[in-house]
């Protein structure tokens, strides 16, 4: 069946995340291979309102697949909050014949998504955040590349702090999801997790916590801590004090956003961005699309919005529980 719009234009918005260029090349060979035309619009919403805007073919994202980062970049855009902002990037698509989006990126881009559905424009968000903070889904694209380079470097910063018997606090990503957090905390057999979520954080709980699994023999102590809580360097420096455990502070940072996607990343992308083109193929507008109970599926993006998804209780539990 011939699709119902002729040109789609695809965009990666927020924060970047591994897998996105996976998405990115889903997009634009299913939209080929269904007879649409494709424009990538780079640098997010920011640059749709300073139209830079290019045609994509099969070739143009070519050798993207096992690449981090997003090859169209991303931004954040203050004007695109803006009603008036809104309107012209709805003009802007009409006026170089983007009768369908798709907008890669989080809940931020999902809203700004949804209000160009509202000025005409068929628009359809995949999620893209290594926070995994989605509540329509139950996957995110580059969450699972993140939370192994976490993973990875905090088993080497477990290595050296076994090796000197300290306490080592490491700060992962986050400022307000504790996902990779918690899921480090269970893959690292960290002593102790902070999770912005539960806003538990309790100075002396850890300083009684980390004498007692002392005297119980454990040679290290690992804090994982995600942004959200922070200050990690005067907590070690307080904890240090307290406990006459030496502490270091270690905050990954950033590095957890980059690197080659893992698998599961790239065929979560690759299924996302093809499902986001099906849909626009059909005509439908306005929706977000997921993963959820082993299928794909979409939701009305205010609908989707309005979802709430909290951290597993029994997750912190079984935590807290292994980390005697
Ligand atoms: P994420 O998509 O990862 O949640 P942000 O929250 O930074 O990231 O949102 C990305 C961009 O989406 C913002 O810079 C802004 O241009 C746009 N955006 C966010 N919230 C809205 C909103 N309520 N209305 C319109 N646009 C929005
Ligand atoms: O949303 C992804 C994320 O990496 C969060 O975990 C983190 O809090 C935030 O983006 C950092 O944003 P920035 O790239 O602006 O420092």
């Amino acid at each position: 069946m011939a699709p119902k719009i002729k040109t789609i234009g695809v965009l990666t918005s927020g924060g970047d995340a591994p897998g996105m260029n996976a998405a990115i090349r889903a997009v634009v060979r299913a939209a080929i291979s269904q007879g649409m035309n494709v424009k990538g619009i780079y640098q997010g919403y920011k640059g749709l309102l300073n139209e830079e805007i290019a045609d994509l073919n099969a070739r143009s994202v070519s050798d993207t697949i096992s690449r981090g980062g997003t090859i169209l970049y991303t931004a954040r855009s203050s004007e695109f909050r803006t009603e008036e902002g809104q309107k012209r990037g709805a003009e802007v698509c009409r006026k170089h014949g983007i009768e369908g989006l798709v907008v890669i990126g989080g809940d931020g881009s999902f809203a700004g998504a949804g209000k160009l559905a509202a000025l005409g424009i068929n628009t359809i968000g995949v999620p893209g955040t290594i926070d995994l903070d989605i509540a329509c889904t139950e996957y995110t694209i580059g969450f699972d590349t993140a939370v192994n380079t976490a993973m990875e470097a905090i088993d080497k910063v477990r290595d050296t702090s076994t090796s000197h018997e300290r306490c080592s606090i490491i700060e992962v990503m986050g400022r307000r999801a504790g996902y990779l957090a918690l899921w480090c905390g269970i893959a690292n057999g960290a002593e102790d997790v902070l999770l912005p979520e539960l806003y538990d954080y309790d100075e002396q709980a850890l300083i009684n916590n980390i004498i007692e699994l002392r005297k119980r023999g454990k040679k290290h102590h690992i804090i994982v801590n995600a942004e959200g809580i922070g200050h990690s360097a005067s907590m070690a420096r307080r904890i240090e004090a307290a406990t006459g455990v030496e502490t270091r502070a270690t905050i990954l940072g950033h590095m957890q956003r980059g690197g080659s996607p893992t698998c599961r990343d790239r065929v979560y992308g690759s299924m996302l961005g093809a499902y986001a083109v099906d849909l626009l193929a059909e005509g439908k507008t306005n929706r977000v699309v997921g993963y959820r109970n082993g299928g794909w599926v979409d939701f009305d993006i205010s609908e989707a919005l309005d979802m709430q998804k909290g951290l597993s209780d029994y997750m912190v539990r079984v935590n807290k529980a292994l980390s005697i």
